[in-house]
């Protein structure tokens, strides 16, 4: 049965109380039940990991290809527009990675409108809160069962 490994980047946790103008009031729970329902439907495995720490993020993507990972979705959070070791694990790991955005990130302040990430991805989602999650998701399916 194909994998896919979802992880949650800083702050993610927050979700449903963190700035609801902007995110909304879903939370992490919501998205994850979501997502595992999806899983079932469509006869994948889920794995889901949330961190507020870079190093405790790369080590997952690095262990991914031994737990026999096929796909990653990943929302990079704030690590979207800083991080070099999460992009060099995602680039380092060879498994397709899609990555994903509750807000547009390309409609908010100047410092999010470079992803690090997004030149190491298959592809991204951004703009469509937690829809961002369940489209990336059908894509994930799609390249795990290749
Ligand atoms: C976010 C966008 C990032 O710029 C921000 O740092 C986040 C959440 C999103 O899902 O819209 O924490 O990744």
């Amino acid at each position: 049965m194909a994998k896919i490994l979802v992880i949650h980047g800083p702050n993610l946790n927050l979700l449903g109380t963190r700035e609801v103008d902007i995110y909304g009031k879903v939370t992490i729970e919501d998205i994850n039940n979501s997502l595992r329902e999806k899983a079932k439907g469509k006869g994948v495995d889920i794995e889901i990991m949330q961190s507020n720490h870079e190093g405790e993020i790369v080590d997952t993507i690095g262990k991914a290809k031994d737990n026999k990972i096929n796909a990653i979705l990943m929302n990079p959070a704030a690590y979207t527009h800083t991080s070099v070791a999460i992009r060099d694990a995602v680039a380092a790991c060879g498994i397709p990675t899609v990555e994903v955005h509750l807000s547009n990130i390309y409609s908010r302040e100047e410092f999010r409108h470079t992803s690090l990430i997004a030149p190491v991805a298959k592809g991204q989602v951004s703009g469509f809160g937690k829809t961002s999650y369940l489209l990336g998701f059908e894509a994930a399916i799609e390249l795990a069962k290749k």
